[in-house]
């Protein structure tokens, strides 16, 4: 039978030393909030029930957990601790919530983003194979451990009690083995143990970490189980920690995908977000980010400097210095450099969309072309089409947004405009700097209307522009 288990994420504090109008768990490394790490490696561990402590911005931290729960389906409970008492009485009142729970109790805390699923079940695992022993605690070693709780170990290696950094004598603080705060309990235990725990240290708080020393005296077994990754349970608590963590987080995404078969030519400039996919031997040049649940296939050059966020793209494209949005890319085109594809743009195969050439909602068919300085909005291209230089779609009239359609094999000359709404069925053809406002015949040529003309000496006559000797 396996052992119920539980997770309690606590989330209430305030992360003063952020500086920040955001709570700090809704802070982001690699593409997801500090609480989304924590939420996914819980989820991971495949517990039967999740509960989130909330105190500070209850509200906003509760909702992002809520959403992120639904978005990813598992339930979560969320538990609300009205003062900020301490990570004792915050356990405590989830505990509430779930009186005839039996079974293992994890803790973890929102601020340490990069604990993974494997080194929670360990946990588990290393308290489950000692059944005597009431709680496991991870622990790691830290050159600077200034701020964390350290952890007493007696002779036989078990741990006495944690002393928190605040309440340290000078011996105690020589200590560089750390309490992570990430902890295995016997509910019972648990159950037992917070309702003795006082307020009798610097801070005024219940500790949570209380609970080994009273096990200790009641006689019971606590655990360390020390990890050498020291990153795993590194805590965030102020803007330069996030950044280092982002660091690390990108490294390791970026040696995931290097690993299975990704080129990342240039990994200190490389920014790759947690969810992204690419597929074997898509190289990817220095500069370049991608971002949010953005999927890449394979065979593709991407970069340099080129920011892909929240799209699709396919096999054997080219993207160069772009930029591009919640975007469909199939196989084999051809973008940029400096292309900024907006949200709903869709490029079929072989397509190319080039230098300066803004997209936004339009779908740009097989083989056609958007080479140069153009402007294309809520407009669909059929195959095999080219757009002159310069060609803009006008789709709106300064109150509203009009969609067109362009035929295939229709060559649009350069500096052509569409005035929306237009259809420009197959095989039209128009002259430089034509400007269309309404449907043309299949097979037509258009042109603009006024003639061209040379009037000479028209600038000296007109500007007296003659140069003075
Ligand atoms: C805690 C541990 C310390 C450990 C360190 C690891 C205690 C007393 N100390 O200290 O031994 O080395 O974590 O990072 O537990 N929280 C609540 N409600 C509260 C107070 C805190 O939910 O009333 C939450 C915080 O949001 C945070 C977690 O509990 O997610 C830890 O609290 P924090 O104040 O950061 O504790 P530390 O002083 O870091
Ligand atoms: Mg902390």
């Amino acid at each position: 039978m396996p052992v119920p288990l539980a997770i309690v994420v606590l989330a209430a504090g305030k992360g003063t030393r952020m500086k920040s109008s955001i709570p700090k768990v809704l802070h982001k490394i690699a593409g997801k909030t500090l609480l989304s790490h924590v939420l996914t490696t819980a989820k991971n561990v495949n517990p039967d029930k999740i509960l989130l402590v909330v105190g500070y911005e209850s509200e906003q931290i509760s909702a992002a957990g809520l959403k992120f729960a639904q978005d990813n389906n598992f339930s979560l409970n969320i538990v609300t601790q009205e003062k900020p008492a301490g990570t004792g009485d915050a356990v405590a009142c989830a505990l509430k919530t779930i009186p005839d729970f039996e079974g293992n109790i994890v803790v973890l805390s929102a601020d340490v983003p990069l604990l993974d699923a494997p080194a929670v079940q360990g946990l588990i695992d290393h308290q489950m194979e000692s059944p005597a022993a009431v709680a496991t605690m991870l622990t790691t070693d830290l050159q600077n451990p200034t701020g964390y709780g350290r952890v007493i170990r007696t002779a036989d290696g078990t741990v006495s009690k944690i002393v928190e950094h605040k309440d340290a004598t000078q011996k105690e603080l020589d200590i560089k083995e750390i309490n992570s705060g990430i902890y295995v309990f016997k509910a019972d235990f648990l159950k037992n143990s917070l309702p003795l725990l006082n307020t009798n240290n610097s801070q005024n708080e219940f500790y949570l970490t209380d609970t080994i020393s009273i096990a200790r005296k009641q006689g019971k077994i606590v655990l360390g189980k020390h990890i050498e990754d020291s990153v795993l349970v590194t805590g965030c608590n102020d803007r330069w920690q996030l950044s280092q963590l982002a660091i690390i987080a990108n490294q390791r995404i970026l040696k995931k995908h290097m690993l299975a078969g990704v080129s990342i030519i240039d990994p200190q400039n490389t920014w790759i977000d947690t969810e992204v996919k690419i597929g074997v031997d898509t190289t990817i040049q220095p500069g370049t980010q991608i971002a949010g649940n953005t999927v890449i296939g394979a065979k593709n050059l991407i970069g340099p400097d080129t920011t892909i966020e929240n799209s699709l793209i396919g096999d054997g494209n080219h993207i160069v210095r772009s930029h591009i949005l919640e975007a469909k890319i199939e196989n084999d085109t051809k973008i940029g450099p400096f292309s900024y594809l907006r949200p709903g743009s869709h490029l079929d195969n072989q397509s190319k969309v080039g230098a300066y050439v803004e997209s936004k909602n339009s779908y740009v068919g097989t083989g056609s072309k958007v080479p140069h300085l153009s402007y294309i909005g809520d407009v669909e291209i059929g195959e095999e089409t080219n757009f002159g230089a310069g060609t803009i779609i006008a789709n709106y009239d300064g109150v509203n947004k009009h969609q067109s359609t362009v035929g295939n094999n229709v060559k649009l000359g350069a500096n052509t405009v569409l005035v929306s709404p237009v259809n420009i069925p197959d095989n039209v053809y128009t002259g430089a700097g034509t400007i269309i406002t309404k449907d043309l015949p299949s097979d037509s040529l258009a042109v603009p209307e006024s003639k061209f003309r040379i009037i000479k000496n028209w600038v000296s006559k007109n500007r007296g522009l003659k140069r003075k000797k």
